[in-house]
């Protein structure tokens, strides 16, 4: 029987704010069982005389699916995590090249953490395992396994946009992703603009060829590349909405709750938010007093310049909406630059009659499902969603659709969801929440595996589907 080997950088480790990925993923092993390896990173003060470097992987027993991680000397860490993951792809995928840090040290220091933890993956692989490596982090893990003589099946999955061809135009060595990817047997990419832009940039390769069944030949291999939107555990988190607490009156002031809930990256689009709903108090006065907006925002990567300076914008920005709209008893802007805990959240979204997810540029983004999950059908909530998140191609017909650039226009799209009848508000979100039950986590990575296998014939999966 196979055994799922999942790879990411990030895993479950403590209690760290942890993004889309290892809630899916964390859901997706509990599920199934299996093998979860992750980076970590070697701790300055450690020296290294219990625990030898590059010796293997490190074991963390406990729960339901074993977790191993592969441990890396700290300055290495920092220029591929903090430099070419975060500095370089994450800008790249999301359309902000004017953010890109090029730096040789920084490629060097990526490819050689996947070197070497495709040295100790290569090591702990049995031949029927099938693995499943994910996100920006790791692009050429496969090809470093190809090179070390694995030749199990391995599958990627992309969880932040895939950049246009004439952005990745914009790194020193362009031509290297497509041919990282090239390895793999399955690229799953979380929409179909994703797919399409893709394949845009193997057409940039010029021994590159295009076969019928829609998979790509690069060389001597040939890759599938497909739209796997990613779920969330549906049925699990619209019980724990149910139950959560109502909310108190005085917790929120007035009547109305909007709500907005994400990871403080530049990628969210919170500047452009925070102004929409300062110009949304600005041009009606009648809701002045009456509605306040909820933001979480946890704290990330936080060693990158860019993020700090998001952080201080929105500082500023919320003091000055909340400067020109409070009262003594009004506080129009709630900001809060913490991680708060998944029940709260869950109870927060089923009692805001507004949910906000307005990315620039985004994956998929979950907490528009889980806003979806969380409300009541009888009274549900109104979701104002961008069109540049992943999730609009589900989602997008039956939320209201918001353009993020566009104070204006978003400032209206909430006042809309604000006053919409009930009956609209039902339509539109029993349409939602059908999608959302039955494209859950589990529907993501069975369809992911099935697709998997069949490319990889002769390998059993049936264990994990
Ligand atoms: C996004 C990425 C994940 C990442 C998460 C949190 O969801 O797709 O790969 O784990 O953000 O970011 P962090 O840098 O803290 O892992």
């Amino acid at each position: 029987m196979s055994r799922l080997v999942v790879v990411s950088n990030r895993m479950p480790l403590g209690d760290k704010p942890s993004g889309g990925l290892v809630v899916a993923l964390k859901d997706t092993m509990e599920e199934r069982g299996g093998l979860w390896v992750g980076i970590t990173r070697e701790d300055a003060s450690f020296t290294g005389a219990e625990m030898p470097r590059s010796q293997g992987l490190e074991n963390h027993p406990g729960g339901p699916f074993e977790r191993k991680s592969c441990s890396i000397e700290a300055s290495l860490y920092d220029d591929y995590y903090l430099g070419y993951a975060n500095s370089v792809l994450w800008p790249l995928c999301h359309g902000r090249t004017d953010l890109l840090d090029l730096r040789l040290s920084f490629r060097e220091a990526y490819l050689e953490v996947n070197r070497q933890l495709a040295d100790a993956l290569a090591r702990e692989l049995r031949p029927d395992d099938v693995v499943w490596v994910h996100d920006y982090h790791l692009f050429p893990l496969a090809d470093a396994l190809r090179r070390k003589g694995v030749f199990n099946p391995i599958g990627f999955f992309l969880h932040i946009p895939f950049p246009s061809s004439a952005n990745v135009g914009a790194l020193s060595n362009a031509g290297e992703l497509a041919e990282w990817l090239s390895s793999y047997d399955l690229v799953g990419l979380q929409t179909n603009r994703d797919v399409a832009s893709c394949l845009e940039v193997f057409r940039t390769l010029k021994e590159s060829e295009f076969l019928m069944d829609g998979s790509v030949r690069y060389r001597d291999r040939t890759v599938d590349l497909k739209s796997f939107p990613i779920g969330i555990e549906a049925s699990a988190f619209q019980k724990i909405a149910q139950n959560a607490e109502p909310l108190p009156r005085a917790a929120h002031g007035p009547q109305k709750l909007i709500i907005g809930a994400e990871r403080l990256d530049y990628s969210k689009g919170l500047p452009h938010r925070f102004k929409a709903f300062g110009h949304l108090l600005e041009t009606r006065e009648e809701l002045r007093g009456e509605v306040s907006f909820v933001q979480i925002a946890s704290p990330t990567r936080e060693d990158v310049q860019a993020y700090r300076e998001i952080r201080e914008q929105l500082e500023q920005l919320s003091g000055s909406v909340n400067g020109r709209f409070s009262d003594i008893n009004y506080t129009p802007i709630q900001y809060i630059n913490r991680m708060i805990d998944r029940n709260r959240l869950a109870g927060l979204y089923r009692h805001a009659q507004v949910g906000l997810v307005t990315p620039l540029a985004d994956g998929m983004n979950l907490v528009a499902k889980e806003y979806v999950a969380a409300q009541d059908p009888s009274d549900p909530g109104v979701l104002v969603l961008s069109n540049f998140a992943g999730a609009a191609e589900q989602l997008g017909d039956h939320a209201l659709t918001a353009n993020p650039y566009d104070a204006a226009q978003m400032a209206d799209c909430i006042s809309q969801a604000l006053s919409m009848e009930r009956a609209e508000r039902i339509e539109r979100h029993s349409a939602m929440l059908e999608n959302v039950l039955n494209e859950d986590v589990d529907w993501w990575a069975s369809s992911f595996l099935r697709h998997l296998e069949d490319k990889s014939m002769g390998t059993d999966f049936l264990s994990l589907l």
